[in-house]
Order: C-alpha cells, then sequence, then structure tokens
C-alpha cells in the first residue's frame, strides 16, 4: 500500500472570525443598551453587584461582562471578581462614547447603524443586478436619511475636527475667518473652528432638513450666534465667490462620485479666498485598493447607497483637488483622513 502525503487540512480561522464580527457589536450595544458602563463609572463592581443594580439576569449579566472585558473597555480583577472601566485608551473611549449622559454618546449610532447595515443584506443579489438600495446622492432620498444620520455621526468626527481647528493653529488667528462648511450635516467640522476663536464666522450649507440638525449641535455647543445657514442643494444655491478662508466638505464627496467631485472641487476654488484652505475629510483607500479594511468596505456601502459614490484613494484625491487649482495638498491626521490644500 503506498501512503499518500496529505496537506494538513487549514482551520477556518480567518473565516469563523470575519462569520462572527457582528457578536462583539452586538455585545457593545447591549452593554450600552444595559447601561453597563455607568454602573461601573465610579466604582468597580462583582457581577452580582452590576446585575441587582441594573434589574439585570446575574448570568447573562455576568457573561455580558466577561465579552467586555475581551474587548478591551473592562477590566477584571479580584476573586470574586470585580470589574471597572480599563484604565487605558479604550477604557476612555468607553467613559468618552458609552455614557448615555456623555455629549459624545454614540448610542444613536447603534440604532442608526443597524438600520444601514440592513442594505448589506443581500449585497450578492446587488452585486449580480448592478442595483444598489437606495441613491442618497438624490435630494428626495438625501432628506430622509441625512437628518437622523448627521446626528448619529457627529461623535465620530468630533474628537479629529477638534485636531483639525488646532493643528491649523485658528486659536491664534488675528483677523476674522470665514469658513464655509458645505455638506455641513450637524456642521462638527466647523464647530470646533467656531469653539477656537470668536473670530471664526461659519456659513452651514445643507438641505433645509439637516439645517435643523446643524442648529441644534451649534447651541449645544453653543456658537449658534456666528453661525449662517444656507439651505439648499449645493449645485442649486447662491455661495459668495472669493469669500471664504476655509472650505470644509466633510464626508461629502464619497457619497457624489468621481465626476462630480470634481465639480464640487471646483466650486470650491471659486468660492475661497487666494491664500485660502479647503479640508477635505474621507474614508481613504490606499493606491493599490488593498486596504484598509474599513475604506475598502465603506466602497461597498457606497455601492449599496448610492448610484455614483465610491471611496478615493490618497492619491486619486490629490490629484482631483489639484486639478481644481488647489495647491500643496497634504495629509493632516493619519487615521481618519484629512487633507489640506491651498488656494494660491
Ligand atoms: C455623510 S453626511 C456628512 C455630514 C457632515 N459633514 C459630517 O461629516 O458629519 C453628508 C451630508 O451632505 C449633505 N448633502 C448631500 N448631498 C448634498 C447636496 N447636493 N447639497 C447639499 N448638501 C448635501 C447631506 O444632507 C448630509 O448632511
Amino acid at each position: 500500500m503506498t501512503l499518500v502525503k496529505q496537506k494538513p487540512i487549514v482551520p477556518p480561522t480567518h473565516i469563523n472570525e470575519i462569520m462572527y464580527a457582528m457578536w462583539p457589536a452586538q455585545a457593545l450595544k447591549a452593554a450600552t443598551q444595559c447601561h453597563i458602563f455607568e454602573a461601573l463609572e465610579k466604582n468597580a463592581k462583582d457581577a452580582k453587584e452590576v446585575a441587582k443594580e441594573l434589574k439585570l439576569d446575574p448570568r447573562g449579566t455576568e457573561l455580558l461582562l466577561d465579552a467586555i472585558v475581551s474587548l478591551g473597555f473592562l477590566s477584571k480583577a479580584g476573586s470574586p471578581a470585580k470589574y471597572s472601566i480599563a484604565a487605558t485608551d479604550i477604557g476612555e473611549q468607553a467613559r468618552t462614547y458609552l455614557i448615555a449622559k456623555s455629549p459624545l454618546y454614540v448610542g444613536p449610532w447603534f440604532a442608526s447603524g443597524e438600520e444601514l447595515g440592513k442594505m448589506w443584506r443581500n449585497l450578492g443579489d446587488n452585486i449580480k443586478s448592478g442595483k444598489g438600495v437606495m441613491e442618497v446622492n438624490k435630494d428626495h432620498e438625501a432628506v430622509d436619511i441625512f437628518p437622523k444620520l448627521a446626528e448619529a455621526i457627529f461623535p465620530m468626527s468630533y474628537a479629529t475636527a477638534k485636531q483639525v481647528a488646532t493643528l491649523l493653529k485658528t486659536d491664534k488667528i488675528k483677523t476674522e475667518w470665514l469658513v464655509l462648511d458645505l455638506a455641513a450635516g450637524s456642521g462638527v467640522w466647523s464647530i470646533p473652528f467656531a469653539e477656537a476663536s470668536p473670530k471664526v464666522k461659519v456659513d452651514a450649507l445643507d438641505f433645509d432638513a439637516v439645517i435643523k440638525v446643524a442648529k441644534h449641535f451649534t447651541k449645544k455647543y453653543a456658537v449658534e450666534d456666528r453661525y449662517a445657514y444656507i439651505a439648499g442643494n449645493w449645485r442649486d444655491v447662491q455661495i459668495k465667490v472669493n469669500a471664504y478662508d476655509i472650505v470644509i466638505l466633510g464626508h461629502i464627496l464619497h457619497s457624489e462620485g468621481k465626476e462630480v467631485s470634481k465639480e464640487l472641487l471646483k466650486r470650491c476654488f471659486e468660492v475661497m479666498k487666494p491664500g485660502g484652505r479647503l479640508v477635505v475629510a474621507e474614508f481613504i483607500a490606499n493606491d493599490e485598493r488593498t486596504g484598509p479594511v474599513f475604506p475598502i468596505m465603506f466602497a461597498l456601502n457606497m455601492f449599496l447607497a448610492t448610484s455614483e459614490g465610491c471611496v478615493f484613494s490618497e492619491g486619486e484625491l490629490k490629484e482631483m483637488i489639484e486639478e481644481a487649482g488647489f495647491k500643496k495638498p497634504y495629509r493632516l491626521t493619519p487615521d481618519h483622513v484629512v487633507v489640506i490644500a491651498e488656494k494660491p
């Protein structure tokens, strides 16, 4: 009998991780719904104490606490084990974003994110047919989707937006800056500029239905007296030319697609003062389009949600910005990508 040497069978570890990727998200959502982080905000507690305080099932509570420990948000020590919010960067994220009374609480995102997640259920069929699920780049769908979405995503961008306003030395300005926040949503990218200096004035442009959301946030951050609003589609409304020191495009290019994005960048160039700067926030793929995972997945999300939407690579985005007339585009922040360029 001859022995055939067989290649060992590889276990499906990577496939497993991907297949069960929704479990951590659901566990985190459950922890916020059950107010686990609020219960542990001040003191460490054991599972029984947490369950009693929050009127939860003791067995489920212990299992959920362990799950949240495994995700890094909580730490566990002693016998019986006491749980506390981890004294790490991840624990700090829990304190900032997962406690309901925090101004940056992401609770509403769990609901909106889940709603958007439904778009993905039949991706295979959509790939076969070439048809997405919605077209948020069309006005009537945009006004249905964006008021809630713009509100829910505020916490995702605020920390980076603060960083951008600081890196552009907004707090040191000597003369007034006029900022155009185009497709402003909640105003998350311009509010930090207004917070950094009383010399900043902002025109926030978006559909009327979304401007209500911007008004809510500018009031919450006490900058509403320096905001004016331009309601409507950016293609149709009048915008002052050669007027703005800063023009912000926060997460709008990806839903417009390449050709309309080029048009929009040209429009930004016209309305900006010479010497003004463009701020573009986007999810950006590497030039080979092999990663990072999130922007590459986001491109599929745009396939499902828009007729033209896409994700640009850094090189592609810089090229489009230069083609519109801007000079020296550079990447300001490493993670959440913000590209800055100047009008000569
Ligand atoms: C993904 S949200 C981003 C909002 C905000 N800039 C942010 O980063 O959180 C896109 C925004 O663009 C607005 N928008 C989309 N198409 C638009 C258009 N043609 N004219 C004006 N606003 C538009 C939407 O209403 C929405 O508020």
